[in-house]
């Protein structure tokens, strides 16, 4: 029983190198036709060429995810293209951002606005179109780990990203009459895999980027002494039950299975793969990581380039 997403097309939001790349090309490698939306029009098709290089056929529909204008306009231009739409991965975001503390009404204000405006544009404009056209398709959230749980220093993001795990509740309902199911997928701290972003900014996850883009709390440089770091910084302890969280591609894998029609009967819930990371209750501390098995080595989806995905460790 292969998983085929053959005759399905898909569009995915925000799908800049890392995460929404990785989605954007294992629904293409699974048989999709791609159309890749960013509001960095480079970005977008810089998506679309790694879909093409493996083989897999993509559009760039680049637009801001908080335009009703335009997403009624990209969506246009899909069905234009590719004749019909089938799915849809919600991932465009804006990370990063401060405590409550510091946090600037600005991006606190433009950073609820994308997660929300941009999942309910899209959801609208696309479950509108399904739901005319008799598609019963698959709309995919990508929500975080910080959506469902406390991290100091990202005030926004946890609060725009608990809304999303509630949108997908609401709008699984919505769209249940229609055929329609609403999902969403769970990232924590995958560790980059996408061979260009790798060589553009090296190899780590979230927690080798600048400090400015990762998260915190506290001034600038964080130096005053009431202040308290938002992440550990020292040594990393294994707190991963597997070892590590995954991948783009392990996201992938399982995003393009949620979209299949093996999943008919799944709406309103979330997926994450992360190696246990969420499911770890505070108490438990998991072994070190040369006592491990380690997980399965990783199914390679970008046949392109160096894929060292299934060694990455304790990005939790
Ligand atoms: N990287 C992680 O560790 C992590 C962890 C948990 C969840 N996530 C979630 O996964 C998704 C992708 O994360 P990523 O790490 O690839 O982030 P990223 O910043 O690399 O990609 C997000 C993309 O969204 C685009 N975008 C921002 N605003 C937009 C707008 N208004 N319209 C269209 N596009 C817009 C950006 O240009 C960017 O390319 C996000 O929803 C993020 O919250 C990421």
């Amino acid at each position: 029983m292969d998983i085929s997403l053959a005759g399905k097309v898909a569009i995915v939001t925000g799908a800049g190198p890392n995460i929404g790349s990785g989605i954007a090309l294992a629904l293409a490698k699974y048989g999709a036709k791609v159309a890749c939306n960013d509001v960095d029009a480079e970005a977008a098709r810089t998506a679309v060429r790694r879909i093409e290089r493996n083989g897999g056929t993509a559009i760039a529909i680049p637009g801001d995810v908080t335009d009703s204008e335009r997403v009624a306009g990209y969506v246009r231009e899909v069905v234009e293209t590719f004749g019909r739409v089938d799915i849809l991965v919600n991932n465009a975001a804006l990370l990063g951002g401060r405590g409550v503390l510091d946090e600037s009404v600005d991006f606190f204000r433009r950073a609820v606005e994308v997660a929300a405006l941009g999942n309910f544009l899209n959801t609208r404009c696309v479950g509108r179109y399904m739901a005319e056209h008799g598609i019963r398709g698959s709309i995919v959230a990508v929500s975080s780990s910080n959506g469902w749980s406390g991290s100091a220093g990202v005030i926004a993001y946890a609060f725009h990203k608990g809304g999303v795990n509630n949108f997908v509740r609401a709008a699984a309902m919505d769209l249940a009459p229609y055929g329609i199911r609403v999902n969403s997928f769970t990232p924590t701290a995958p560790t980059p895999d996408n061979p260009e972003l790798i060589a553009a900014q090296g190899p780590g996850g979230v927690l080798d980027r600048p400090p400015s883009l990762r998260h915190g709390i506290g001034s600038e440089d964080g130096t005053e002494p009431w202040r308290r770091p938002a992440r550990w910084t020292g040594e990393r302890p294994p707190l991963v039950p597997m070892g590590t969280t995954g991948t783009p591609t392990d996201i992938g894998h399982c995003v393009a299975w949620l979209c299949s029609d093996y999943a008919r009967l799944i709406t309103g819930c979330d997926f994450v793969v992360d190696g246990g990371a969420r499911a770890k209750n505070f108490a438990y501390l998991p072994a070190a990581p040369g006592e491990l098995a380690g997980p399965l080595p990783l199914i390679p989806i970008d046949g392109t380039g160096e894929l060292d995905g299934a060694t990455a460790t304790e990005r939790g």
